[in-house]
């Protein structure tokens, strides 16, 4: 028979055990997390090292249709010369100026080039026979929200170019570009004012609002659209590890 004395000490080490055991599993799961978030950041770095993500792609690199002729390139921005980062930029001021006065980030123009030319952008660039910049597309390969995302930071087609269907083409050829390489879903954030895009991206591409995206109480001018890509089976991928959960 033990005496109150053992029965306490055996209640102290089975709480002990209990604890030493929490702990382990605990350091277990941060170890399991990191490994998979070290991992998922390699596989968009793998993503953002391609040269060419059209190289397989060669049927979805020329459009021609509503008296477009237009030929796509890919493009990692580092490559650009001054000309080309003018014609991006000229563009993008020419679509985007206005919403941005009218946003609470305002128009920083020296801000919204460095991103543009931010070394980690990747483009897609579409121009016609002479060599006319019609649209682009800004992408990123990133880690958001412990998840794989191809992130469209810019889509901009010319004025003179849009309602012709290109930027359709071009997201569905984001589209493609995630699902061969594997990605999750496809991530974009959209000004509440840029109602067009809202109707381009929703009603036209079935875009939903990401889980991701501020809520009404924060009281922001923007939300984040996203849509998910199908798995692709034969790509080896990061496993998200059991009770790892997506935060938002
Ligand atoms: C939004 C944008 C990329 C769409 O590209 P696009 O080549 O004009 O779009 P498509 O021709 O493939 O599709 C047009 C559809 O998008 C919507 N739409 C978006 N912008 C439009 C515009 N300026 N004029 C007409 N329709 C527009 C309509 O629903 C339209 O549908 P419909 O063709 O059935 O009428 C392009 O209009 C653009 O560059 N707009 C200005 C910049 C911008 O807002 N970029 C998005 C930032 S988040």
């Amino acid at each position: 028979m033990s005496s109150r004395s053992d029965s306490n000490n055996n209640s102290t080490s089975n709480k002990n055990y209990r604890s030493r055991d929490k702990k382990e599993k605990k350091k277990a799961f941060r170890k399991q997390t990191n490994d998979y978030l070290c991992a998922l950041e390699q596989f968009c770095r793998r993503a953002q090292n391609v040269d060419n993500m059209l190289e397989n792609l060669k049927p979805f690199s020329t459009y021609n249709k509503n008296d477009l002729t237009l030929t796509l390139s890919y493009m990692k921005s580092e490559l650009f010369d001054d000309s080309v980062r003018d014609e991006i930029f000229l563009i993008f001021e020419q679509n985007m100026r206005e919403m941005y006065e009218k946003s609470d980030v305002g128009w920083i123009r020296k801000e919204k080039w460095e991103e543009l030319f931010d070394s980690d952008a990747r483009y897609i660039l579409a121009r016609g026979e002479d060599g006319l910049l019609h649209g682009f597309v800004h992408l990123r390969f990133v880690v958001e929200d412990n998840q794989d995302v191809l992130y469209c930071y810019e889509i901009q087609v010319n004025k003179i170019s849009q309602s012709k269907g290109l930027g359709t083409f071009m997201m569905k050829v984001l589209e493609l570009i995630a699902f061969y390489n594997g990605f999750s879903k496809i991530m974009l954030t959209v000004f509440d004012i840029n109602e067009e895009a809202k109707v381009f991206y929703k009603n036209k591409l079935g875009y939903v609002v990401d889980p991701f995206s501020p809520d009404e109480e924060e009281e922001c001018d923007y939300e984040i659209v996203s849509k998910v890509i199908k798995n692709n089976p034969k790509i080896d991928r990061p496993k998200l590890p059991e009770g790892l959960t997506l935060t938002s």
